[in-house]
């Protein structure tokens, strides 16, 4: 056992005790936030006189061994101590001899933790951001790729209107944007520093707080003391937005599965991405997006549990909060564990093209534009929709596709159709026609594929 404290105590501490209330074996993960922290802070002391140049050379050069010998595998950060605060000041102490001991000086674990798992957080956000931006990258190249590459829209999992899959891939597009700006809201509201709060009420040292703020690249120091060692906001909201980002690729992961089955075969899952079955041979699994779709609520499961933790607890620290991090670290993994294997999966994907534009042909997804054929003819909306509610029975009873019908069949039902019936309710017309902001005509696609290009670009 190695703690940071016991002087008070008359008794060792309880083997199981220890155990339960250590940390190290997960925030341990933050070792170079934690190393970068009190470099920070010792540069302050230095420069605020509390400490003397010559204490904060011998520190700094020890916390730079430390970082260092870590890194390349020298030294183990070992499960003997209790938290990786302990690992690096013993460490330090061991080194330095003396001066070490004053690396605590102003600073408690409360503050010190705060500030690790905000600089924690703050680069993984980054991370994060930069694998949805790869992720945009891909989507955009299949959208570029698929401007007159037809398909059936869907609602209610019911074909419905003609669309293209660059514009159905915008639609995600559009939601992977969207979990952009979240990241970007959440690094400006956390980025104040909690350093210097010390255990709640501040200390009595001459800190300069704003100095170190700086130092460590945030954009000023929190305001109050008690809230600094408390607040675990950010971590909801970025539980939250992670959880966002999980239901968007569980939404895409289901819609490649259904158009990945034999039914559909929309697409074809590469076989770098599928699985087999160990009895049955002729199986390909989709089993990435399964699995991307089973670990959304494993993500869900870390914000509820979050939330739930932090609900009943008066300020200031309380242990509780200790229970941030192993939920924390492992919703950010998985996350960009799915977003990356997600991005392999769509580029390598197959769409297979005819299929799709078949699969709009043969479902009916033109009635709608056939019903403004007729509203076009002088014919009323209502009665319209009548009409062409008729012409799908008779095509069903039939086995056939609107565009299948002769003239005469189509004259049978309503003398209003012409000739041109046919022109109006290809897949290019029904497509075309839609050229408002946002609907899949190639114009209009064109327009937001390069807002989307500059989007890119710029951010
Ligand atoms: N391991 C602790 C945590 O994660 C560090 C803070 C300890 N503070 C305390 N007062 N015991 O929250």
């Amino acid at each position: 056992m190695a703690q940071l404290w016991g002087g008070r105590f008359t008794k060792e501490t309880d083997q199981l005790v220890y155990n339960f209330n250590a940390s190290i074996s997960f925030d341990k993960k933050f070792y170079q936030q934690d190393i970068r922290g009190s470099i920070a802070h010792v540069t302050m002391l230095a420069k605020q006189g509390i400490l003397t140049e010559e204490e904060k050379k011998q520190i700094i050069g020890g916390l730079q061994g430390i970082l260092k010998d870590v890194q390349e595998g020298r030294l183990e950060i070992s499960d003997k101590y209790e938290d990786i605060h302990s690992f690096v000041e013993a460490n330090l102490i061991d080194r330095i001899g003396e001066p070490g001991k004053k690396l605590h000086t102003g600073r408690s674990r409360n503050d010190q933790v705060a500030l690790d798992m905000k600089l924690y957080t703050r680069d993984e956000i980054l991370e994060v951001d930069a694998l949805l931006k790869s992720l945009l990258e891909e989507l955009l190249k299949i959208m570029e790729e698929n401007l007159d590459t037809f398909m059936p829209g869907f609602t209610h999992l019911q074909k419905a209107q003609p669309i293209t899959l660059a514009h159905h891939m915008g639609a995600y597009f559009e939601m992977f944007k969207r979990d952009r700006s979240r990241m970007a809201d959440i690094y400006k509201r956390m980025n104040t520093c909690p350093l210097g709060s010390g255990a709640l009420a501040g200390t009595t040292y001459p800190l300069d707080r704003e100095y170190t703020a700086e130092l460590l690249d945030f954009d000023s120091a929190t305001l109050n003391s008690m809230d600094s060692v408390s607040d675990r906001d950010y971590l909801i909201e970025f539980l939250s937005a992670l959880s966002t980002i999980m239901m968007h690729l569980s939404r895409f992961s289901e819609e490649v599965i259904i158009w990945n089955t034999n039914e559909y075969q929309f697409v074809e899952i590469d076989d770098a991405y599928s699985t087999g079955s160990s009895i049955m041979p002729q199986k390909k699994n989709p089993d990435i997006a399964e699995l991307v779709r089973g670990k959304t609520g494993r993500v869900y499961g870390a914000l509820m549990s979050m939330l739930t933790t932090m609900k009943g607890i008066p300020l200031a620290y309380n242990k509780d909060m200790q229970e941030d991090k192993e939920l924390t670290f492992d919703a950010i993994d998985t996350v960009k564990g799915c977003l990356a294997l997600f991005t392999g999966m769509i580029s390598t994907m197959t769409f297979n093209k005819n299929r799709m534009e078949d699969s709009a042909k043969n479902g009916f997804t033109n009635a709608t534009d056939a019903a403004d054929y007729l509203v076009n003819h002088g014919v009323a909306f209502r009665d319209a929709h009548g009409i062409v509610g008729q012409l799908v029975l008779y095509c069903i009873d039939k086995g056939i596709s609107l565009d299948e019908m002769s003239l005469e069949e189509y004259q049978k039902i309503s003398p209003v159709f012409r000739e041109d019936i046919y022109e109006a309710i290809s897949m290019k017309t029904c497509v075309e026609k839609r050229t408002t902001i946002g609907a899949p005509g190639q114009e209009a696609m064109k327009q937001i594929i390069a807002v989307n290009k500059k989007y890119l670009e710029e951010n």
